[in-house]
């Protein structure tokens, strides 16, 4: 077995559940994998290819593994992993830890051991390992450990990702499951207001204790892109969900500065200029992926008294080289200052830095103590500041 980390860096790919939700099929998701790669997503480092529930036959064949559904992959996944591993991809599949999937087909309790051996056989990279169905007598904790377990004694590296919601204070065990990735919360919509949602649990969770190298803290895709579009936004609500551009720079921000996993879910046959220009922005994913591994910390929020609900917000993100990544944050819905004070990333008051605004490309100054900068409503502003001796 190959000794590095599986997961040095927050991973990154592309996961076809917000778009397809369970119907998919072979023809149509070889054509995503051809437009990832076609529209520059595959270069810019989204290289796992991730299937997500539906893919399975409603069956299952005690003795056999896990096995797929005829009419969707008339190929088979060991063929369809092969398509994507000669693309560049890596092979990601979901499974759950309970008797029966989110979505109703088999799951793989009791059939841990069988079913990662038959993921290994097919190619597969990365193991989305879910939580619903799980008998009233069974600890859940024990069941994600048996699938970690599971997945090493395969000896092939499977990138495994834990999906129990940040139930029973997962971010306690998620290491000694072997999780390379665990989700923290429910799903992401394409709302500003579940993205609010998202960000109150990554504020409690407090990312820069209880996530890091090999094992990160999972809030869940990146909606970027979706613009109201795919098969989780045709759920029939009243008002149909579509963030906005903004929305969508500001999560995938905070998104590299926590070191969150970065899991794209919009149609990238149907992607624009403007979702390429967040999603592959090169400074940012250089922030994400910075060696270091240091999730941002939040620094200031404009906060009163303890329950306030702060609508600016600064995070900070050592990085490897010495520099610091800060993000403002304006969840108003207008224009509004954000001031960030050297002093609570480790400068002096009296210290001078240059900035450079990673969303506008240029260099803005000297500054000495502390910025200040007008962040659009619902959107942020992040900035690389070096430290001038
Ligand atoms: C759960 C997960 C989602 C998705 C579905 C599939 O809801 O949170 O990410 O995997 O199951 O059924």
């Amino acid at each position: 077995m190959d000794e590095k980390l599986l997961a040095q860096t927050p991973p990154m790919g592309f996961n076809c559940w917000n778009t397809f939700m369970t119907d998919l099929d072979e023809d149509t998701l070889k054509e995503v994998a051809l437009a990832l790669k076609n529209e520059g997503f595959l270069e810019a480092g989204y290289n796992y290819f991730c299937l997500d529930d539906g893919w399975e036959n409603k069956e299952r064949v005690v003795g056999q593994g896990l096995d797929y559904d005829k009419e969707k992959f008339p190929s088979g996944l060991k063929a369809f992993g092969d398509f994507l591993h000669n693309l560049g991809f890596k092979f990601g599949i979901y499974t759950c830890n309970g008797t029966k999937t989110c979505a109703g087909y088999p799951g793989s309790y009791g059939y841990e051991y069988e079913d990662a051996a038959q993921f290994a056989k097919w190619g597969v990279d990365l193991v989305k390992y879910d939580n619903c169905f799980v008998p009233s007598d069974a600890n859940s904790k024990f069941l994600y450990r048996r699938m970690g377990q599971a997945l090493r004694e395969t000896g092939r590296d499977i990138l495994y990702s834990m999906c129990n919601w940040g139930f029973d204070e997962s971010e306690n065990w998620a290491r000694t499951a072997g999780a390379h990735i665990y989700r923290v919360c429910g799903d992401c919509r394409d709302t500003f207001e579940n993205v609010e949602t998202v960000m109150s649990v990554i504020r409690k969770l407090n990312f820069s204790a209880h996530s890091g190298t090999n094992c990160f803290a999972d809030p869940d895709f990146l909606i970027a892109g979706m613009n109201g579009e795919g098969a989780v936004s045709n759920l029939g609500e009243e008002v149909k969900p579509n963030a906005g551009y903004n929305v969508y720079r500001l999560q995938f921000s905070l998104w590299c500065m926590i070191c969150a996993p970065l899991f794209m879910s919009h149609d990238p046959r149907k992607t624009t200029p403007l979702t390429k220009e967040i999603l592959q922005n090169k400074k940012m994913i250089e922030i994400s992926q910075d060696i270091a591994g240091i999730p941002a910390f939040l620094c200031t929020t404009e906060k009163k008294h303890a329950n306030d609900v702060a609508k600016t917000e600064v995070w900070a993100k050592p990085l490897y080289n010495g520099d610091v990544a800060i993000c403002l944050i304006n969840r108003r819905e207008f224009d509004h200052d954000v001031c960030a004070g050297f002093d609570s990333f480790g400068w002096l008051i009296s210290d001078m830095v240059s900035a450079y605004d990673v969303w506008e490309d240029k260099s803005i100054g000297n500054h000495r103590g502390n910025i200040t900068l007008k962040v659009p409503g619902r959107d942020c502003k992040v900035l690389i500041l070096h430290h001038i001796k």
